[in-house]
């Protein structure tokens, strides 16, 4: 298959752009979009087969569920069975924006999207494409990260092609995204709420909006419910999900370390906040990002993609400190490290 790759202004897509887009998905083809965390691959959320087809372009296991966008609270409450109250209230403070509510489904939503759970998971993103792209399909919209499974999440085009170029209908190239990290999940169907994903919307934000909430996933064994495998309850919580291909370490004080690395002849990688005063080694790609969470999380992805493209040894990033504004990008870089190497 050929990706039509289309430029659209991000602010002010044309409106014939984006009725083009939204006819494609109409059809049961598959287009990427840019919202305002991550590219997302977007499907027919009520059509099974064109679902199917997001699982097999990612190759992403059944057993992982979708976030269904939709462009308005009116429309998730078509593809939720029931709206509570927290609901109402979190989606009237924070949508448009990066966060998805986990609430019973409506049965019209296909076993696929939800990886046979009773529960889904929506959110409207805030991105101008991605409000046109859905309310031009007339549909709601099931889509992930628009990268293989387990790879890296893409922040711009170019990220998406890398790996989906000839597996998806339609690219929507609207540059590079602001947010930069995935959407907080909470799960509204338990009490108190849980949050089972973190992301750009912080635990207080949401706290003082609808009161205490758990923070992180149960155990599979606290989380199995009748009728609901633990998998699909805890889902997107793999150890290792967002990964590079380079071996990835995550270590504090990290520069003794890479040093160490660097003269036993090996090329390194290293991500850190701020670069040091002095003369780093020879051999070594320094990146220095940002000590405003937000910046550094706008521009994470882009730097592992880059880093990983070099084909380095080792790829070293010095860890955010451990307080809650680096919540969800300490999150993301613990789940790329490589399994077996501890986090220090
Ligand atoms: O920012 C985002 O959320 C991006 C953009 C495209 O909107 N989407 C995204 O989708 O990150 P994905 O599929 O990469 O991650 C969805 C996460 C996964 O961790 C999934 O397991 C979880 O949401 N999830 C989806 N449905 C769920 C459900 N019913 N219960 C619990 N978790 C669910
Ligand atoms: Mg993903």
């Amino acid at each position: 298959m050929k990706t039509e790759v289309v430029s659209v202004d991000p602010e002010r897509p044309a409106a014939e752009i984006l009725a083009r887009a939204g006819e494609v998905l109409r059809r049961g083809g598959l287009v990427a979009f840019p919202t305002e965390t991550v590219y997302g691959l977007g499907a027919n959320a009520l059509d099974g087969e064109a679902v199917q087809r997001i699982f097999t372009a990612k190759g992403r296991p059944a057993t992982n569920p979708l976030i269904v966008h939709v462009a308005t609270i009116e429309q998730a409450t078509t593809v939720a069975e029931s709206w509570p109250e927290k609901a109402q209230v979190v989606a009237a403070r924070f949508w448009p924006g990066p966060l998805s509510l986990v609430l019973k489904k409506r049965s019209e939503v296909p076993d696929i999207v939800t990886a046979g759970g009773e529960t889904v998971a929506l959110r409207s993103p805030a991105h101008a494409v991605a409000q046109g792209l859905i309310r031009a399909a007339g549909v709601p919209v099931a889509a992930p990260s628009a990268n293989l499974s387990t790879r890296i999440s893409p922040t711009r085009a170019e990220h998406v092609l890398r790996w989906l170029d000839g597996r998806i209908d339609m690219l929507l190239d609207g540059g590079p995204t602001s947010g930069g990290l995935e959407s907080s999940v909470i799960d509204l169907t338990v009490s108190p709420p849980r949050l089972l994903r973190p992301g750009l919307v912080s635990p207080h934000e949401i706290e003082a909006a609808i009161g205490p909430i758990a923070v992180g996933p149960k155990t599979p064994a606290a989380n199995s419910r009748p009728g609901q495998s633990a998998v699909a309850r805890s889902p997107g919580l793999a150890a290792r999900h967002y990964a590079p291909t380079t071996p990835l370490e995550c270590r504090s004080d990290s520069w003794p370390y890479v040093s160490q690395l660097c003269q036993a002849g090996l090329h390194v990688g290293w991500l850190v906040l701020k670069l040091p005063p002095f003369e780093t080694s020879a051999g070594l790609i320094a990146v220095e990002l940002s000590d405003d969470p937000a910046e550094y999380a706008a521009n994470l992805y882009a730097a592992l993609h880059r880093l990983e493209a070099l084909a380095l040894d080792r790829i070293v990033v010095e860890l955010p400190p451990d307080h809650e504004a680096w919540l969800a990008v300490r999150d993301r870089l613990q789940r790329a490290a490589t399994a077996d190497q501890k986090i220090g």
